[in-house]
C-alpha cells in the first residue's frame, strides 16, 4: 500500500480528532491490574491498538472492539510473559511489564529493540522496578522481572521525565500496599488520563500532571468505564496540513489546554486561531513566516512528537527557521525524504536550519517513521504534482485513515 498525493490544494472544512494513542496504549495495559471488565471509549482504530489487544489477548484476557469502544475482560490472566513478536511490532509494549507485573508477580519481555528514534534504552524503567524491590534479570535478550518478598512501596527519584518509565512505575506500584512516591515523573496529559483510568477503577494515583506522583496502593482493581482523552499530536499534525496549504480547517473534540505549547509556533508562521470548547479554528497565510527558534522538551513544552511535522511546513516559510530536538537522538531520519520533496534543511547533531524554498515538487518517498511519515504527507499536500509515500504501516501506527481525513478537507489524496 501507498499512499498518492497531488498537491496544491488549500484544506477547507471540519474533522474530529480521534482519541490520543499515547493514551490508549498505557490504559490498556493497566486493564490487566482490573479483576473484572475495562470499557474504554474513543479508543483509536490503531495498528498499535490491535497490537495491544493481541498482547492482551495472549496473556488471558477477552478483548472485543464496538467501533471505537474496546472491551477488556482481565478476570482471568493466565500468562505473564509477551512473546517476541509482538514486542518487536511495538516497542512501546515496554509499558506492559509493570502491569504484568502487578497482576501476575513475574513477567517476561524481550527487551525492546532500538527503533527509527535512535537507541531506546529502558534503564530508566527498570530502575524504578528495582527501586520497588522487584528482581530483574536480562539474559539473551530477555528480561524477567520477578516480585519477592522484599518487593513493596517506595520513593523512585526519576532523573529524567521519561513518559514510558512514570507509566511504568504507576502501573507497578498501583497493587503495592504502601505509598509509593514518584519523583521527577513526565507531566504529559496521558499520564493524567492513565491515573484517571485507575482511579476509576478503585486506584489511589494522586498528583499526575505534576513532577511528583502518589500512588497509595489498594488490594484489588473492579470493572470500569473510561473515555480516553483526544490526541493533541494528532490535532497539531491536521493544523500543519491546514498551515502548509494556506488552508482554513477547523479540528472537533480537542483538549485545548494540551495544545499551548503546540500553537505557539503556528501563531509565529502567521497563523490565527480561534478557540472555543472543544473546538480550534486555524486560518493560514498564503504564506508562512519563518519561526525563528523551536525546542523540545517535556511537557508542557513544545512537544517532539510535533516536531516533524512543523518542519515540514516550514520548509516553505519564508526565511530560516531553526527547530532543535532535545527529546531523542535520532529523529532527522524523515528529513531527508523531505529533501527529496525539495526542501532546505541541513542538520547539525540536534538542530535543522530549515530555509524555506519557494516551492516544493512531488517525488517518491519513504515513511521512515511514524512522525516522520506524517511529516511527508503534510509536505506532499503543498508539493507541485504527484508524491507516492512508501512503508506507510508506520503512519498507520498512530493515525486512524490520514488520507480519508485529508481528502474530507479537500486533500487530492488516495491509499492504494
Ligand atoms: C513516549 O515514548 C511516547 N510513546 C512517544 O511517542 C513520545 O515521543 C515520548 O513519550 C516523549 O514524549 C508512547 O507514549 C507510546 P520517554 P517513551 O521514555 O515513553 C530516553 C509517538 O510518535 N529514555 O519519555 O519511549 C529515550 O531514549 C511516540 O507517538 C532513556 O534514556 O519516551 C528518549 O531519548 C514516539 N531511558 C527519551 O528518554 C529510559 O529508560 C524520551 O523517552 C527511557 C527513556
Amino acid at each position: 500500500m501507498k499512499i498518492y498525493v497531488q498537491g496544491g490544494n488549500c484544506l477547507r472544512g471540519d474533522a474530529t480528532v480521534h482519541g490520543a494513542k499515547n493514551s490508549a496504549l498505557p490504559i490498556l495495559a493497566a486493564t490487566l491490574l482490573v479483576e473484572g471488565q475495562s470499557v474504554i471509549h474513543n479508543c483509536p482504530k490503531l495498528t498499535d491498538v490491535d497490537v495491544s489487544l493481541k498482547i492482551l489477548t495472549k496473556l488471558g484476557c477477552r478483548c472485543k472492539r464496538e467501533e471505537n469502544t474496546v472491551i477488556v475482560d482481565a478476570t482471568s490472566v493466565s500468562c505473564d510473559s509477551i512473546p517476541d513478536e509482538l514486542m518487536r511490532e511495538m516497542r512501546s509494549s515496554v509499558v506492559f511489564l509493570g502491569a504484568i507485573l502487578s497482576r501476575c508477580k513475574s513477567a517476561t519481555v524481550s527487551s525492546p529493540g532500538g527503533c527509527e528514534l535512535g537507541p531506546r534504552p529502558i534503564d530508566l524503567h527498570l530502575k524504578a522496578l528495582s527501586t520497588l524491590g522487584y528482581t530483574i534479570n536480562e539474559n539473551h535478550g530477555y528480561i524477567t522481572c520477578l516480585k519477592e518478598d522484599k518487593t513493596c512501596a517506595a520513593v523512585i527519584n526519576l532523573p529524567f521525565a521519561s513518559v514510558g518509565a512514570t507509566e511504568n512505575a504507576i502501573l507497578a506500584s498501583c497493587l503495592l500496599s504502601g505509598k509509593t512516591i514518584i519523583h521527577g515523573a513526565a507531566r504529559e496529559p496521558e499520564i493524567i488520563d492513565l491515573a484517571n483510568f485507575l482511579n476509576s477503577a478503585g486506584g489511589k494515583v494522586y498528583g499526575a500532571g505534576s513532577d511528583t506522583i502518589e500512588v497509595y496502593g489498594v488490594n484489588k482493581l473492579y470493572s470500569t468505564e473510561h473515555t480516553v482523552i483526544p490526541d493533541r499530536i494528532v490535532a497539531a499534525t491536521y493544523l500543519s496540513a491546514a498551515a502548509i496549504t494556506g488552508g482554513e480547517v477547523v479540528l472537533k473534540g480537542v483538549n485545548l489546554s494540551h495544545l499551548n505549547s503546540v500553537l505557539n509556533p503556528f501563531r509565529e508562521s502567521g497563523c490565527k486561531t480561534r478557540l472555543s470548547g472543544d473546538t480550534l479554528k486555524l486560518v493560514a497565510p498564503k504564506k508562512l513566516l519563518r519561526v525563528p527558534l523551536t525546542k523540545t522538551v517535556v511537557y508542557p513544552g513544545f512537544p517532539t512528537d510535533a516536531g516533524p511535522c512543523l518542519v515540514a511546513m516550514l520548509t516553505l516559510a519564508k526565511g530560516t527557521s531553526v527547530f532543535v530536538e532535545n527529546i531523542f537522538e535520532n529523529r532527522f531520519k524523515y528529513i531527508d525524504e523531505l529533501k527529496r520533496l525539495g526542501a532546505n534543511i541541513s542538520i547539525q547533531n540536534r538542530v535543522a536550519v530549515i530555509e524555506g524554498v519557494r516551492s516544493l515538487s512531488g517525488a517518491v518517498v519513504e515513511a521512515t517513521d511514524l512522525r516522520g511519515g506524517a511529516a511527508l504527507v503534510v509536505a506532499a499536500l503543498a508539493a507541485n504534482g504527484e508524491t507516492q509515500i512508501g512503508s506507510i504501516h508506520h503512519i498507520e501506527r498512530g493515525y486512524e485513515d490520514i488520507s480519508g481525513v485529508l481528502w474530507s478537507l479537500g486533500a487530492k489524496i488516495t491509499k492504494e
